[in-house]
């Protein structure tokens, strides 16, 4: 909802909610120095190159038989299929819930506001996007952003899983409870499960990987506060140290 029909609806001061958001993206944003080593990971030595390309090829398998896919009714209500996208030697996968209208219009996962706020979270990290696999659990948009149902995700969830199973993340951080529930197969609030590490099992003979649940970026835009902020700063903290990546310090805001 834009920011001044919430603040209307409330009947609040809009230079307050204006600053509240403001102050709120800067927490993630800007002053942050890496300390240690650079937190890029390497080039990937020439061996591994092609099997990085071969990853990269099967995500376009995949992307493409998303962009086919008439599974469920969001397909015929798409404008376009959100595959998701970035590094397929990512160590990192963030998971998010499905498309809003900005992914929607662009085929493209968190490009909208929540998606600015997770760019800088990433950022924050001393990552960038492109270091990074950006996806969801549905890769449709359910009409007016409605909570997925259960037939979408039991449709869509295969493609999540292969696109797991082809990037074998050490890491999935996964955004709100949506995403966290559905990759943990559990009922337990977002509340209870964030801060820790859970295990997401990929499969027989297959390591299992370890999985961040933390607050989706727009559950941190509508809930404004420098608790919630702290605490997905702590969450990613906890991400950072179990990939041997060094903590940007927080500077100046
Ligand atoms: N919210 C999500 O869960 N995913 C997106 O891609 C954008 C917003």
């Amino acid at each position: 909802m834009p920011l001044q029909l919430a603040a209307m609806e409330k009947d609040v001061d809009i230079n307050k909610v204006v600053r509240q958001h403001t102050e709120m993206e800067n927490f993630f944003t800007g002053g942050f120095a890496v300390k240690g080593k650079n937190p890029v990971p390497e080039q990937p030595e020439q061996e591994d190159n092609a099997a990085v390309a071969e990853a990269a090829g099967e995500l376009e398998k995949i992307a493409d038989e998303v962009r086919r896919c008439r599974k469920c009714d969001l397909g015929s209500l798409r404008t376009n299929a959100v595959p998701g996208e970035s590094n397929p030697n990512a160590r990192i996968m963030f998971i998010g819930e499905a498309p809003g209208a900005d992914e929607d219009a662009q085929g493209r996962p968190f490009v909208g506001r929540a998606g600015k706020l997770l760019d800088k979270v990433i950022a924050a990290m001393g990552l960038k996007r492109s270091d990074v696999f950006i996806g969801n659990i549905l890769k449709c948009r359910p009409p007016e952003n409605r909570d997925p149902r259960p037939e979408e995700i039991i449709s869509c969830l295969p493609y999540l899983q292969r696109q797991i199973e082809v990037i074998n993340p050490e890491v999935i951080v996964a955004l709100g409870a949506h995403a966290a529930r559905t990759l943990l197969d559990t009922n337990k609030s977002i509340g209870q499960l964030r801060g820790q590490f859970h295990e997401y099992y990929a499969g027989l003979g297959r390591a299992p990987i370890k999985l961040m649940p933390t607050y989706h970026t727009a559950y941190l835009l509508r809930n404004y506060s420098e608790e919630n902020r702290k605490r997905v700063w702590e969450d990613m903290k906890k991400v950072l140290t179990e990939l041997g990546l060094p903590i940007p310090e927080r500077g100046k805001k």
